[in-house]
């Protein structure tokens, strides 16, 4: 098999980069970054056209690639709009043009948490903020565009790859440095997810692909189980072996500038019903990355 992968450098991209190839698939990356012929930027038609175009023999075209910083979605909606909207708009219509199926990663943060028991794909989405809301409208155009797509649903994920929107350390990074800093680290308890390993969603894309029969639609696909951040971090300095002091935080004590759901646990449904869904366990993941990244 021969994927596209958009946003390649990314966190989740670089995963997914390397999960196909240890699969003895081949890879074509694509990302803005780059300055030779594998540039592209998804919130410009002419580019998604060339880009994609010029793999057209690739049997997947994969996109990770968004503007995500949720503050600056805020500040700049105009922009968020572009690469999350209109971006799938580009990549949809070019994968129609070369007959390819897409796969867009999408959001958690398409809800907006009230329900407070995990969302299926069914439930219906509410954003709270502006990335919400141009992610969503993404996932409509994909859905009322593409011909061939799966959307995949992610939710609060890391990976050993730096993800430069959010200032290259993800949560368990900062956890672990801030235990080296502090004498007592204090995190909020009133925010539940599932945070998910980048080379679980990675694993599961995989063999979402290499499964002929899997129907194209929406899909969520996050770890099993959630945990509150305070419980996440009390997990990571266990697995540490930290003698850090963790508290939770008090209600409204870390200023937000942007609103989130405060619960965003989805169920991989989809994936369940059709027996495809191999996501393992939050705690799983967090021990692998530990392994992988600091040899813990
Ligand atoms: N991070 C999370 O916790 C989280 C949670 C739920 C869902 N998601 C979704 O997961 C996906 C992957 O996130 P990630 O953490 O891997 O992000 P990331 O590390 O920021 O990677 C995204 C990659 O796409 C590139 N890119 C940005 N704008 C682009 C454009 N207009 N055209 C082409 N490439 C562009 C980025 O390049 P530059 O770095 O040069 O901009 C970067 O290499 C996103 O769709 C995001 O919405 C993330």
């Amino acid at each position: 098999m021969k994927v596209a992968v958009i946003g390649a450098h990314g966190q989740l991209g670089k995963d997914i980069c390397e999960a196909f190839v240890s699969n003895g698939d081949e890879v074509v990356e694509l990302d803005i970054e780059r300055k030779d012929n594998q540039w592209i930027d998804i919130a410009d038609r002419d580019s998604v056209s060339k880009a994609l175009k010029r793999c057209s023999d690739c049997d997947l075209v994969i996109n990770t690639a968004a503007m995500h910083n949720v503050e600056a979605c805020e500040d700049d909606p105009e922009k968020a709009f572009q690469v999350n909207g209109v971006g799938s708009i580009n990549l949809s219509l070019t994968c129609n043009e070369i007959d390819k199926p897409l796969l867009h990663i999408s959001t958690d943060y398409v809800f907006d948490g009230k329900k407070q028991k995990p969302y299926d794909e069914s439930d219906k989405p509410l954003p709270l903020n502006v990335y919400g809301n141009t992610k969503l409208s993404g996932e409509h155009f994909i859905e009322s565009r593409a011909k061939k797509y799966f959307i995949l649903r992610v939710s609060g994920i890391y990976g050993k790859n730096p993800c430069l929107a959010k200032g290259g350390r993800n949560f368990v990074d900062l956890m672990l440095k801030l235990a080296q800093e502090r004498e007592e680290v204090r995190v909020v308890d009133d925010e539940v997810l599932t945070p998910t390993f980048t080379e679980d969603i990675a694993a599961q894309i995989v063999k979402l692909a290499h499964t002929g029969e899997a129907r194209y639609g929406l899909y969520h696909c996050t770890a099993e189980s959630w945990c509150s951040w305070y419980e996440f971090a009390k997990e990571i300095f266990t697995l540490a072996k930290s003698d850090v002091t963790l508290n939770k935080a008090a209600p409204g004590e870390f200023a937000v500038k942007v609103n989130r759901p405060r619960y965003s646990v989805l169920e991989n449904k989809f994936l369940k019903d059709q027996k495809l869904n191999i996501m393992p366990p939050w705690q799983d993941g967090l021990k692998r990355y530990l392994k992988i990244k600091y040899n813990i």
